[in-house]
């Protein structure tokens, strides 16, 4: 899954952006490649590549402001675009948003996108896109859901509203799901609970996850990318990624500060080893402005 051709550690974004398109890999579900957005004329995206794996979890990660929601968005079709999006053999990037979604991508999103006023299943309802949908299959991963069918949404726990707002998901026999940020502001035992959502879907359909938390980005995620200011900044094994103090305080604002005073923000230390994978970097610069660091929360 890791492209160790695509930016060797030490490039620049410069060098990075006059790159010749990243080697493809054949494996990869979903291929995005110099992904750019603009809206009202201000450049969001400067070129944005990154491969979802055909199976388990691929985490989407960055600092708050990164780029990481308007690339989902852009990949959904919810924001103009350039670039190339190839899924399962299809270039999506000049689809429209329904046609995207017909491919087979669910899209949870930042917001849940839960009716509060309506119940459980008319949530669900409400998603179904053809004749068959997979209840069976929702009910089975969420029996909450099923449970809970005639209680209005807004009731619901953060953790229960993300089992619905992922069960959607699931209905229409997608093939690849997103979900952005699942886990923000809920306590840790939410996580926690969230967490096994998001394990019990990863078992049967491929998940691209924007996540903060990398005590859950540790737990389910196999590979990951890093964004930093509308641009990739990094692409390899999470373990790897995280195991690495420097990287992971210079990519993601967290980990022990550097010795001397241009040391980054503290934060739990990152654990993880192994035989990651190999990984690919570019140099990143420090934020202008303070930036929230990524939380290190313990989920699981
Ligand atoms: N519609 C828009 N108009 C103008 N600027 C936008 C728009 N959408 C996003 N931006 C800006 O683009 C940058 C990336 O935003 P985005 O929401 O993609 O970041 P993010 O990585 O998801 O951040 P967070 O971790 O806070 O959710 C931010 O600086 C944001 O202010
Ligand atoms: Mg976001």
């Amino acid at each position: 899954m890791t492209d160790s051709s695509f930016l060797t550690s030490g490039q620049t974004d410069e060098a990075a952006a006059g790159a010749a398109v990243a080697a493809v890999d054949p494996e990869a579900l979903l291929t995005v490649r110099h992904l750019r957005v603009v809206i009202d004329g201000l450049h969001i995206l400067h070129g944005v590549d990154l491969d979802v794996a055909p199976s388990g979890v691929t985490a989407l990660l960055g600092r708050n402001g990164a780029g990481k929601t308007t690339t989902v968005k852009a990949i959904m079709g919810l924001v103009p675009r350039t670039g190339s999006l190839r899924f399962a053999g299809a270039e999506l990037v000049k689809l429209p948003t329904h046609l995207v979604v017909r491919q087979g991508i669910g899209y949870a999103p930042e917001d849940r996108g839960i009716f509060a006023g309506l119940t459980v299943a008319e949530n669900l309802r409400l998603a179904e896109r053809d004749g068959s949908p997979a209840y069976d299959l929702v009910h089975e991963l969420f029996p909450e859901l099923k449970q809970r069918a005639g209680q209005l949404a807004g009731t619901l726990s953060g953790g229960q509203q993300q089992m619905v707002a992922i069960g959607r998901t699931l209905l229409n026999g997608n093939r690849l799901i997103i979900a952005d940020e699942p886990t923000k502001g809920l306590a840790p035992k939410i996580v926690s609970e969230v967490a096994d959502v998001l394990e019990r879907a990863a078992a049967t359909v491929p998940v691209l996850l924007v996540e903060q938390n990398l005590a859950l980005v540790r737990r389910l995620a196999g590979t990951c990318v890093v964004l930093a200011d509308g641009r990739t900044a990094h692409r390899g094994g999470t373990a790897e990624l995280l195991a690495d103090e420097e990287a992971a305080r210079r990519l993601l604002g967290v980990g022990r500060p550097a010795p001397g005073p241009a040391a980054g923000p503290a934060g739990g230390p990152a654990a993880g080893s192994g035989s990651a994978p190999a990984s690919s970097t570019v140099a990143v610069p420090p934020p202008v402005a303070p930036t929230a660091a990524v939380t290190t929360e313990v989920a699981p």
